[in-house]
């Protein structure tokens, strides 16, 4: 039985990927940083703590790491940079440094983010990166520290992460949207922002099978899908009952953010689906089981 240690398990992907690793027979080890659920085999891990991450490692001993672990919220991190450096590239640095010396195989997951948007259609693997924003600089230097460690490590990239979290209270995109038309809340989402939205117990599955086989480099393992937040929300509202009126379209020049989003930041999946041997799951069928799920 393979050992697996997910690093970041009590955020949103990686308590899926403890899941998703049990359902598929792996044993799972996960580490939690300030949220503890008292998960069965969550240890604490600090990644800016070259120590904290060697003992966790030392006494898991995985044959694998997946790292999902990192400073999400992209405001704050423009913000703060110096602290999404210190999380997202030197931490990504320590688990990468400590997998290498133990010979442990190593997942980054990182970001559509990284690609500044301007191409108009899908992104694939091999084209450059150009981020806008200082999370989106801090995931590329993450994905830098990861393969320059180890040419066989694997970047998984995903985007618009979406599901039920059960650890905690911190909503995303999806649950966000369900929980505001639920309250009868008008929200308003931008029509010209598109992604790839991705779901949560899907893309853990996907990237664990990924990363016991072959595949190194770079594979993007997002939904399959190019979509406006705006279209997102309305098929939110419909496949889950309710009002798409109180949905309202509006663009970014006219609701600015702190830090740049990328206008189009879809990912090609074809890699991801000719290893896998299937297509990805779909916003509608993610959905669907998450509705169902809950
Ligand atoms: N969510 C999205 O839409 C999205 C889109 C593209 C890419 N991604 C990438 O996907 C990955 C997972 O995202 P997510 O949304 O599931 O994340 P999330 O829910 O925000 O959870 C972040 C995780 O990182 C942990 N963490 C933060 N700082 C840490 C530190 N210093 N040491 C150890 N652990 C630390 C947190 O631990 P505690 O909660 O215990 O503090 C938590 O487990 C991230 O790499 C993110 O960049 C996410």
């Amino acid at each position: 039985m393979h050992r697996v240690m997910v690093v970041g398990a009590s955020g949103l992907l990686g308590q899926h990927m403890m899941s998703a690793g049990t359902e598929m027979g792996l044993a799972m080890n996960g580490t939690y940083n300030t949220v503890n659920d008292e998960m069965s085999g969550m240890v604490r891990m600090d990644i800016t703590d070259a120590d904290s991450v060697s003992q966790g490692l030392e006494a898991a001993c995985p044959e694998l790491v997946v790292l999902c672990a990192a400073m999400t919220n992209v405001d704050q991190c423009e913000r703060e940079p110096d602290a999404a450096y210190k999380v997202n590239m030197e931490g990504s640095f320590n688990v990468a440094s400590e997998c290498r010396s133990a010979g442990i195989k190593m997942v980054y997951i990182s970001t559509d983010y990284v690609f500044n948007g301007l191409k108009g259609g899908r992104y694939h693997e091999f084209e450059p990166a150009d981020p806008l924003s200082v999370y989106a600089r801090s995931k590329l230097e993450g994905e830098r520290v990861t393969l320059d460690a180890d040419r066989n490590n694997l970047v998984c990239r995903v985007s618009v992460v979406y599901g039920w979290n059960r650890l905690n209270r911190k909503s995303n995109f999806v649950s966000w949207t369900v929980d505001s038309l639920r309250r009868g809340q008008e929200i308003r989402l931008y029509d010209d922002q598109f992604v790839s939205p991705t779901y949560a117990p899907a893309a853990a599955r996907d990237i664990l099978e990924l990363s016991l086989g072959k595949l190194k480099g770079i594979c993007h393992t997002s939904g399959p899908d190019c979509l406006s937040r705006y279209d997102i929300g309305t098929t939110v509202a419909e496949v889950f009952g309710l009002d798409a009126s109180l949905i309202r379209a509006v663009s970014t020049a006219e609701m600015p953010l702190l830090a740049k989003r990328p206008a189009r930041s879809c990912l090609g999946v074809d890699l991801a689906e000719s290893e896998l041997g299937r297509p990805m799951t779909s916003l509608r069928q993610g959905l669907e089981m998450m509705r169902d799920s809950e």
